[in-house]
């Protein structure tokens, strides 16, 4: 019986983690849950967006299924408050969750949803690899009264093993790699290319690569974004392009991720499983959140953290044939709410 430790956390997070378990207990009936309060809700309650029982139990578990963190009542400028966002950084830092998948695959009944042209997503099938726990996130930080730094810094090995991830997926894929840097002006993005290449070079011929610099990336995601086969970039960069590339498919409510580490086969830790948007507090309690980021979330949640392949695809195929059928919440420009677009799905199922 797998466990599968759930963090609904704050804003739309608890609206549609609820859903999710729906789901689950539909594809199984031997799944054991087990939930915490995280981030926003957290601070609330023990003072701190992470609890060390949170984080021991995710160790434990077989899965961590995350739905968003954060909201205006926990937003401050001081740099030593608590912040619902500190949870989501220790959770995969604390479960050494260095690679972040991001599938972008816009389904032909959305094409119309989204704000660019038809023909320009067509054949659209993208995956975004995003580093994770080095970067700009988690060097040092200096606050004085007259000055502020954030410290970016990357190793060789950090470099070196989301490039290999990245490569591998090619492999599954069409073959190609987009490298995505700054190497014009950053000392790190020069190192991330030289240490992409020597691992390109070493063992993976089979696949194209390019380097491309992130802001000619930004406008080529808009301008040609059916060339693109696999996107791999260090953590900032690729929190900003997957928010732009989630709108190729319609929505942010679309896009769903899967953070791994070493995985369950060495001493690694169980994979974390979250949609890619954020808390939404403008929508938070009106009921109309998507929860198709979240199923599609359980979805690789069910492929890559528990190798339940079947169960997977059917829940995407689910999602299909609902949005085929007509299915569209309010971001996708209809007005089904979060409880109808979940019954759709689920009926599907
Ligand atoms: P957001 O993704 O929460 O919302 C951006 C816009 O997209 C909003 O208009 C929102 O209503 C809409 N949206 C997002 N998800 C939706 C869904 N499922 N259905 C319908 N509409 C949806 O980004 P933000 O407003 O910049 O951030 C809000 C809070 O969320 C912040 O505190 C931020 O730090 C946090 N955040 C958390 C995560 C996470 O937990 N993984 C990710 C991103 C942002
Ligand atoms: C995401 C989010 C997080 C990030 C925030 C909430 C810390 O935007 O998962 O994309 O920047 O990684
Ligand atoms: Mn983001």
């Amino acid at each position: 019986m797998p466990t599968i430790v759930t963090l609904p956390g704050d804003g739309i997070g608890p609206e549609i983690m609820k859903p999710a378990l729906e789901l689950l207990r539909t594809i199984s009936e031997d799944f054991s849950f087990e939930e915490h309060a995280f981030g926003g809700a957290a601070i609330d309650l023990y003072g701190v967006a992470l609890t060390d029982e949170t984080l021991a139990a995710c160790k434990q578990a077989d899965a961590v299924l995350l739905a968003a963190v954060g909201g205006p009542q926990w937003d401050t400028t001081d740099p030593d408050a608590p912040r619902p966002e500190q949870g989501l950084l220790g959770l995969r830092k604390g479960l050494g969750l260095f690679a972040n998948l991001r599938p972008v695959r816009p389904v032909p009944a959305l094409y119309d949803a989204s704000p660019l042209k038809r023909e320009r997503i067509e054949g659209t099938d993208l995956l975004v690899v995003r580093e994770l726990t080095g970067g700009i996130y988690f060097g040092e930080k200096t606050r004085t009264a007259r000055s502020a730094s954030d410290l970016c810094e990357y190793s060789v090995d950090e470099v070196d093993r989301i490039a290999r991830v990245a490569f591998d997926a090619a492999r599954t894929r069409r073959k190609k790699v987009a490298s995505v840097d700054k190497a014009n002006v950053l000392e790190t993005s020069r190192q991330w290319r030289e240490v992409v290449h020597i691992v390109h070079k070493a063992k993976y011929n089979d696949i194209a690569l390019t380097d491309v610099l992130v802001d000619n990336c930004a406008m080529q995601l808009i301008a040609r974004p059916s060339e693109f086969d696999v996107i791999v970039t260090e953590n900032l960069f690729g929190d900003i392009l997957s928010d732009e590339a989630a709108m190729l498919t319609g929505s942010i409510g679309m896009l769903p991720s899967a953070s791994l580490g070493e995985g369950r086969a060495g001493s690694g830790s169980p994979g974390l499983f979250e949609p890619v948007h954020g808390s939404a507090p403008d929508i938070a309690g009106t009921g109309v959140a998507n929860p198709l980021a979240m199923f599609l979330s359980v979805a690789l949640m069910l492929r890559n953290g528990l190798g339940w392949e079947s169960e997977a695809a059917a829940v995407e195929s689910a999602v299909d044939r609902a949005l085929d059928a007509g299915l569209r919440t309010r971001d996708l420009g209809g007005a089904a709410t979060t409880a109808e677009a979940t019954r759709a799905v689920l009926d599907e199922l």
